[in-house]
């Protein structure tokens, strides 16, 4: 009898970003190292689009269907951060969600704590609560591109503290803030933690259980792989039918269809914090990017992205330029921010390379995601070197 052949080990996937990175056309065409301003297009999120049309064309107005496509967004999204999906609304935008939650809280006479490494948004709607009777105390950094430490965090947290507002990773300097001790702080105080986690969420694995904050917003347009139009704010159970928004609409009604001009009853649920009608569009592309990011995977990609980041900050420190994020693992994001005598210029100069980057404050950034590749840090750094002269050198 002749021996049964020995089976074939099955093939081992292939590592980051090999596997994935044949998804993402643009980079048959360029070098695309800016998902801290958008992701890059997949075939999932094109097809998702493509979807849309289709059901427009084919089913007319199908109102029962977005609404099932909203609960799937709603669904994904609490999946990624470890939420029931009663603790998430479906909003249009991290600035929606916020300013949603901001005109609940009952602030007069109370302080909200900002980071001074906040998006203008969160500054911004926390200042416009100056006029429901809030105070605004901000935090500021010890040294530029450092994470704030605990202990200005500390001076400014007291008994009239309402909320902490925070971001996870900082916008411009790609400092990853010291969320467990902001919390910790805030806690003995009795006061709330909102966390902007714009810059992390797709990039860093996120649980709000683990996290412990009150509020998380975000959108799926960066390393969450969706688009414009779509974002979500988690509210803590125990937290939501506390908070009356007054910012609101009638996608935040216990009954949408209902039509019922004469009241004002929210939904038990986090959904009292959305608005008007849905981002669809938007949802259909988020519901693909997230369900992409998953199967890629966030805590591979985080190793990856560590990776490259490191392969790219030991560049530039042979350039003699200078890195504004922090170096050690625990204090940064996907992003690595690089100073420069004029960012604009660096910024154009690359993408005559064929390089997409973008920059903010006099820094280039650069935030590679999933599908970059040690040759796509390699080709920033081979252009760096070519525009040194824009570089502010490292002992500078
Ligand atoms: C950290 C952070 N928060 C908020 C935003 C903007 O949020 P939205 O436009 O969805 O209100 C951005 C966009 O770049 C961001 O990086």
């Amino acid at each position: 009898m002749a021996a049964s052949p020995l089976p074939l080990p099955l093939p081992l996937p292939l590592p980051l970003p090999d596997r994935i990175r044949g998804r993402f056309p643009i980079f048959d065409s360029k070098v695309y190292v800016n998902s801290c301003s958008q992701g890059a297009l997949s075939d999932a999120v094109r097809a998702a689009y493509e979807g849309y049309l289709t059901d427009w064309d084919e089913r007319g107005a199908p109102w029962g269907y977005w609404m099932e496509k909203q609960e799937e967004a709603r669904a994904s999204f609490a999946g990624l951060v470890g939420a029931t999906t009663d603790e998430v609304a479906v909003t249009t935008s991290v600035s929606a969600g916020v300013s949603a939650l901001a005109s609940g809280l009952d602030l007069r006479g109370r302080k909200v704590v900002v980071s001074n490494y906040e998006f203008p948004t969160i500054g911004q709607i926390w200042h416009a609560q100056e006029a429901r009777g809030a105070e605004i105390v901000h935090v500021a950094a010890a040294e530029p591109g450092r994470p704030i430490p605990l202990e200005r965090f500390a001076e400014a947290i007291d008994e009239r503290t309402a909320l902490v507002s925070i971001t996870a990773v900082c916008y411009r300097n790609g400092a990853l803030t010291d969320i467990a001790g902001v919390v910790e702080l805030a806690r003995e105080h009795g006061a709330l933690v909102l966390l902007d986690a714009y810059q992390a969420a797709g990039t860093i694995p996120l649980d709000v259980r683990a996290l412990d904050v009150d509020f998380l917003a975000t959108g799926v347009l960066k390393y969450l792989l969706g688009s414009a139009g779509l974002g979500f704010l988690y509210v803590r159970r125990g937290l939501v039918e506390s908070i009356l928004p007054t910012d609101t609409g009638w996608f935040a009604d216990r009954d949408i269809f209902e039509m019922d001009i004469f009241d004002y009853s929210p939904a038990p649920t986090a959904a009292r914090f959305q608005s008007g009608t849905p981002p669809i569009p938007s949802i259909y592309a988020g519901v693909a990017g997230m369900e992409l990011m998953q199967e890629i995977g966030i805590a591979e990609t985080r190793t990856h992205v560590l990776g490259l980041t490191d392969r790219l900050i030991a560049g530039v420190d042979e350039l003699d330029g200078r890195v504004v994020t922090p170096r050690e693992h625990a204090s940064r994001g996907a992003l690595v921010c690089i100073a420069s005598t004029d960012d604009h210029a660096l910024v154009a100069g690359l993408a005559a390379d064929g390089i997409e980057a973008s920059c903010r404050d006099g820094n280039l950034r650069i935030s590679p995601h999933c599908y970059n590749s040690a040759g796509d840090i390699d080709a920033v750094l081979a252009s760096l070197r070519r525009q040194r002269a824009l570089l502010v050198r490292g002992d500078a």
